[in-house]
């Protein structure tokens, strides 16, 4: 499964609420949708089925489920569905690998946690499944004509197919809420409207032909249509981003959807990682809740991880953790899914008011204002927000005093009492870490690859360089290039005279360079700049010299348009310089092409084939450690316990490693740069505001699905392109070890602090206090310590001086606890 991943074409799938005599629909007026007649508050999550695998999905539901979601929303991914041309199976009883079958169990999921009885299955938790974001199959780029996502027949064709045929098997299923099923909205393309402007006329009468393919399939539920202001009706059109609080639909009757409300940010092999504070998160939904908005999805509740060679786009790590709520592995992350249920909780007390009245809105100072929804039959709901970065504002609201902290909204579900405010967080926050387990990997052996690709059938020769995914038609992320050189004995470089030079340009994304079989160099894109240029010196010898070059893709595009005209592997020209005989232009000469690895050919990964070469033994590693192009392999035993498993890699370069023969990613140990000088959670979010794990590697942890893994000597394979030490690879678990008590963030500059953070012994025996997550780590020493509790009044008189003047930090004070006896 590779991955066109960012896409296109949704089935939402929603169920909902208890429906009893009505007759089960879904419907939308100006305020909300309505289900079974009522319209709805939705508080929704993205969880993608290719992300996790099937034993995970009912605890990530059911988490949901906990966190106050109504609805699960997924994508249904083409790629993964359609494999080769018109290949959709038709029947939802497929293995559970088969993603249909999953939006089956999610569908059964939902249906059981509901009440039985009723004639609308999904009663009281509803799963939407908002499939937006599919990869496009490889496949379709070969199409003859196609252009992608603009008005042309072949793409239209492939689209319709592919849509058909999901509707088909979701009605088969009574899927849709019209027919008592989970489904309550689905989407259509996927952030079209940007590129429906660079395309004009050729781009709106291809968006309008989706839009009505999907409504003429006749669901029975709303279709939506994200970041696609024209979207014709009877489509809504929806909004995706960070914020969403000044959206309006195009018509006047159509109720505010947030599609994709962005709970962090992917990562990139290179990068950073990026968080969004979950206060700012909470301020951005109440906010679009207070103007009217009746349906927010994150994207995403649960992100995952791209397994195998799918991604998220080029150059994304395998990790999709997205900063969600529940983390990659599937586990709470604390405060962030706490305080996004507290503030779902105090949503849904807003409800009533919420969908029957609309807003009045009033000032309560310059950057101040209270939304209040008061309805008829004495429902009463407000808001009062405070827009300022910098201070906490007082404000009279009613004749009552109200605190409001920088950047926050208060909730008032009876228009006095404060249940909720985005800025306050009250819930415990937890650390997740990764712990050593008790399981020992057994001795390495080792297999070189075949660095002499010409020697193999499969090979084949062209004049001229041809372009990577053409040839490879993405069964492999490796593509051999190789061509010869000859070079005279009196040539003057063999003779102390200066060596020549290579040059290669490549569209990306990674390139080694081997002449006679030796590594002399490696290149790398990045997901800004795909294309670079390799340069080096090389050592010639006299007679033929073949000059080998290894291409790798890292993922494929997720967005944009054109697809059909993007172009990977390596490009014209490619110049040899220094030669007594001048320039040597090699774009042009013979080439010769093999795809992929001969261990990919020989299946070296799976448990069946693995013993079809001879391995050479750990004893001979050493001498082995830093050689390119290498097959490891071991065993080792799963580790007691449930916690969820993961690899640490960092000891290695960059490869792809499978166990019992199931991939789990590409892992590449690229350390982050960035600017990791720490965030206040106030003022407009943008990824670049929030980083972490700078100078560290981008990824390490290699998430290793428990369901994969049987309880002895389980085989891991790794190819490895670059060195590195396969010794140094462990098995951990991911573990909630610490709890914080408080997480604060405060400015030197101001000293004046109100807060007090109080240590809580509800996660066991209160051991010692330290700090962590700040530049300064010496603050531990100037907190008080306590055996049962103890509280701390967050200060720089607390320290004997100011550790970090004028830098914004993080104080987090954590209750490390005892172990359980
Ligand atoms: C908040 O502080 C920043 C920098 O300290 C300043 O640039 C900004 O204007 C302030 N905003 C308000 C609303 O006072
Ligand atoms: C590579 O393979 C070809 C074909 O088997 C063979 O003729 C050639 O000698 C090999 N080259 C090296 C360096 O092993
Ligand atoms: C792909 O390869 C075929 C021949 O194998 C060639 O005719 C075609 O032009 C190539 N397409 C692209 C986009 O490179």
């Amino acid at each position: 499964m590779s991955s066109f991943s960012k896409w296109v074409f949704g089935l939402c799938i929603l169920g909902i609420l208890a429906c009893g005599v009505v007759k089960c629909s879904v419907t939308f007026d100006r305020k909300a949708l309505i289900i079974n007649g009522q319209r709805r508050i939705l508080i929704s999550g993205s969880i993608h089925y290719p992300r996790s695998t099937p034993e995970m999905w009912e605890d990530l539901i059911s988490k949901a489920k906990d966190g106050g979601l109504d609805v699960i929303e997924t994508y249904v991914f083409w790629n993964v569905h359609e494999p080769s041309p018109g290949n959709v199976p038709l029947s939802l009883s497929l293995s559970l690998k088969n993603g249909y079958m999953l939006i089956f169990e999610l569908g059964l999921t939902f249906a059981q946690s509901g009440i039985s009885g009723l004639d609308c299955k999904a009663a009281d938790f509803s799963l939407t499944m908002s499939c937006v974001d599919s990869g496009f199959p490889v496949w379709l780029k070969y199409v003859p004509g196609i252009s992608f996502r603009t008005d042309n027949e072949p793409f239209k064709m492939a689209m319709k197919g592919f849509t058909e045929k999901i509707v088909d098997m979701m009605k088969a299923g009574d899927l849709y809420e019209s027919q008592g099923g989970p489904i309550i909205l689905s989407q259509i393309e996927n952030e079209y409207g940007p590129q429906a402007k660079k395309l004009g006329n050729p781009g709106h009468r291809y968006m309008t032909w989706a839009a009505k393919m999907a409504v003429g399939l006749d669901t029975g539920v709303p279709w939506v249509m994200c970041k696609e202001d024209d979207a014709p009706d009877p489509v809504i059109n929806s909004c995706n981003g960070f914020y969403c609080d000044a959206f309006t639909p195009n018509k006047p009757y159509k109720p505010a959807i947030w599609t994709e409300a962005w709970s962090g940010w992917f990562t990139e092999f290179g990068g950073p990682i990026y968080e969004r504070p979950v206060k700012d998160l909470a301020f951005s939904v109440a906010k679009f809740i207070q103007n009217g908005g009746s349906f927010v999805n994150y994207y995403m509740y649960h992100g995952g991880t791209n397994f195998g060679r799918s991604a998220g786009g080029p150059f994304i790590t395998t990790s999709y953790d997205y900063d969600a709520p529940l983390d990659e592995y599937g586990l709470i992350r604390q405060p962030k899914y706490g305080h996004l249920k507290e503030l779902h909780k105090a949503v849904k007390l807003c409800e009533k008011a919420l969908v029957s009245a609309d807003p009045t809105v009033t000032s309560l100072g310059n950057l101040q204002q209270a939304h209040v929804y008061s309805s008829k039959s004495g429902d009463c709901a407000a808001f009062l927000s405070n827009y300022d970065t910098n201070s906490t504002a007082k404000v009279m609201f009613d004749n009552m005093h109200y605190i409001l902290p920088p950047w926050s909204i208060s909730i008032l579900p009876d228009c006095k009492t404060v249940a909720f405010n985005t800025a306050k967080v009250e819930v415990q926050t937890s650390r997740l870490d990764m712990l050593p387990s008790n399981s020992k990997m057994s001795s390495w052996e080792t297999y070189n690859e075949d660095l002499n690709s010409s020697g193999d059938g499969s090979s084949f020769s062209a004049v001229g360089l041809l372009e990577q995914i053409n040839v490879t038609r993405d069964a492999s992320d490796y593509l051999w290039y190789t061509t010869s050189v000859d070079v005279d004995s009196s040539e003057s470089s063999l003779h102390g005279g200066e060596l020549p030079t290579l040059l290669i340009q490549s569209a990306g994304h990674t390139l080694h360079v081997f002449v006679n079989g030796e590594l002399c160099g490696s290149g790398y894109g990045t997901r800004e700049k795909r294309r670079f240029t390799f340069r080096g010196e090389i050592n010639l010898c006299a007679g033929s010299n073949r000059i080998s070059l290894l291409s790798v893709a890292v993922g494929l595009p997720n967005g944009g348009g054109h697809f059909e005209t993007y172009v990977t592997g390596v490009q014209p020209p490619i110049v040899l310089q220094g030669l007594d005989r001048g320039k040597l232009d090699l774009s042009s000469v013979k080439w010769t092409y093999k795809v992929g690895l001969k261990g990919e050919t020989m299946k070296l990964v799976s448990p069946n084939s693995v013993a079809s070469v001879d391995w050479a033994k750990a004893s001979s590693l050493v001498a082995q450690k830093d050689h390119p192009l290498a097959w490891h392999k071991t065993y080792f035993d799963t580790p007691d316990g449930d916690e969820p498993l993961a690899l640490d890699m960092s000891t290695m370069g960059k490869g792809e490693l499978w166990v019992n023969g199931e991939s789990l990613g590409r892992y590449w140990t690229e350390y982050a740069a960035g600017n990791c000088n720490g965030c206040s959670y106030a003022g407009v979010y943008k990824p670049p505001k929030c980083q972490i794990g700078c100078g560290k590697p981008t990824q390490r942890w290699y998430h290793l699905p428990r369901s994969w893994l049987k309880p002895k000597r389980n085989l891991l394979v790794l190819f490895e392109e670059l060195g590195g030490d396969p010794k140094g690879i462990t098995l951990v678990k991911r573990s909630v070890t610490t709890v914080c008590a408080d997480v604060t963030e405060y400015h030197p500059k101001i000293h004046i602090f109100h807060q007090v953070c109080q240590l809580r012994n509800s996660f066991g025996n209160l051991r010692k206090l330290s700090a962590r997550n700040m530049p300064c780590s010496d603050i531990i020493r100037h907190l008080k310590e306590g055996k049962q509790r103890c509280s701390v009044t967050v200060s720089n008189s607390n320290f004997v001086k100011d550790p970090c003047p004028n830098v914004f930090k993080r104080l987090s004070v954590e209750a490390i606890c005892a172990p359980q006896k």
